[in-house]
C-alpha cells in the first residue's frame, strides 16, 4: 500500500549498500532520502578542521549544540551543508571516514543529531538510514531494514568505490578500517549498531543492487 507515505528504516553496518539502495528506493517512491551517516560525517569534518581534541566529549557535544547541518535536495544530488557550506564531497574523505565513529560515541552529539533527524521524518515518506534509526530514531517506523554483507564484500566494494575515484588504496588496510569502524559502532554504550527485533534481515553479500531494491520494495508493497 504505498499511497501511504511510508516511513522506512534502513540499517547496517560500513559498505552494506544501504545509502546506495536507500537513494534509489526514496527515488522511485517520490520519498525524501535522509542520509544520516553525512550528519555524522558532517559534524567530524568541523571536529577535525577545528583541531578539536577527539576525547573531549563535552567541548564535541557542545559543539554539536551549535552547528548548523542541512541536508538539501538539489535536482539529483542530496547536498550536505555544514554552517552553511557545501561539504558535500569532504565529508567521504578517508579522514572523516576513520574518525566519524570516536564522534558519534558522544552521547550530546547522538542527542543533537536524533533530534533533527526525527524533525526530518514528522511529515512521513521518508527513507532514512543509519546504524539506530529503526531502534532509536525511528522505533515506529513502518518498515525497518538491517542490510548487511559479509566484510569481506563490504572491503571489496569500498575499494572499487576508492580506486574509481583515482585514489591509491590497499584491500587489506580498507578491511582493517571496516572491521575497526564496526567494532566501535558495534559496541559503543549509546544506540550501538544493532538490529531491531522487528527488522528484516537482507544479506546483500551476493546480491547486486538491483536485487536489493526489488526486494526492499516488494517489502513495501506488502505492509
Ligand atoms: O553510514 P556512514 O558510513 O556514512 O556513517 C558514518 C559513521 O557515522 C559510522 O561509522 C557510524 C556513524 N553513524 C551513527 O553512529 N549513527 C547513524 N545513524 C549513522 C551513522
Amino acid at each position: 500500500n504505498l499511497e501511504k507515505d511510508l516511513v522506512i528504516a534502513i540499517d547496517g553496518p560500513a559498505g552494506a549498500g544501504k545509502s546506495t539502495v536507500a537513494k534509489i528506493i526514496a527515488e522511485r517512491l517520490g520519498y525524501i532520502y535522509i542520509d544520516t551517516g553525512a550528519m555524522y560525517r558532517a559534524l567530524t569534518l568541523k571536529v577535525l578542521n577545528q583541531a578539536y581534541d577527539l576525547e573531549d566529549e563535552k567541548k564535541l557535544g557542545t559543539l554539536a549544540e551549535n552547528t548548523d547541518i542541512k541536508l538539501v535536495k538539489a535536482g539529483e544530488d542530496n547536498l550536505v551543508l555544514l554552517d552553511g557550506e557545501d561539504v558535500t564531497a569532504e565529508i567521504r574523505d578517508n579522514k572523516v571516514s576513520n574518525n566519524v565513529s570516536v564522534v558519534a560515541k558522544v552521547a550530546k552529539v547522538r542527542e543533537e543529531m536524533v533530534k533533527l533527524q526525527r524533525q526530518m521524518a514528522q511529515s512521513g515518506g521518508v527513507v532514512m538510514d543509519g546504524r539506530d534509526i529503526g531502534t532509536v530514531v525511528l522505533p515506529d517506523a513502518d518498515i525497518k531494514i538491517f542490510l548487511t554483507a559479509s566484510v569481506e564484500e563490504r572491503a571489496q566494494r569500498r575499494y572499487d568505490e576508492l580506486i574509481d575515484k583515482g585514489e591509491d588504496v590497499d584491500l587489506e588496510q580498507i578491511k582493517g578500517e571496516i572491521i575497526r569502524r564496526d567494532d566501535i559502532d558495534k559496541n559503543r554504550e549509546v544506540a550501538p549498531l544493532t538490529e531491531a527485533e522487528d527488522a528484516i534481515y537482507v544479506d546483500t553479500t551476493k546480491l547486486d543492487i538491483g536485487q536489493v531494491v526489488e526486494e526492499i520494495l516488494n517489502i513495501c508493497q506488502e505492509v
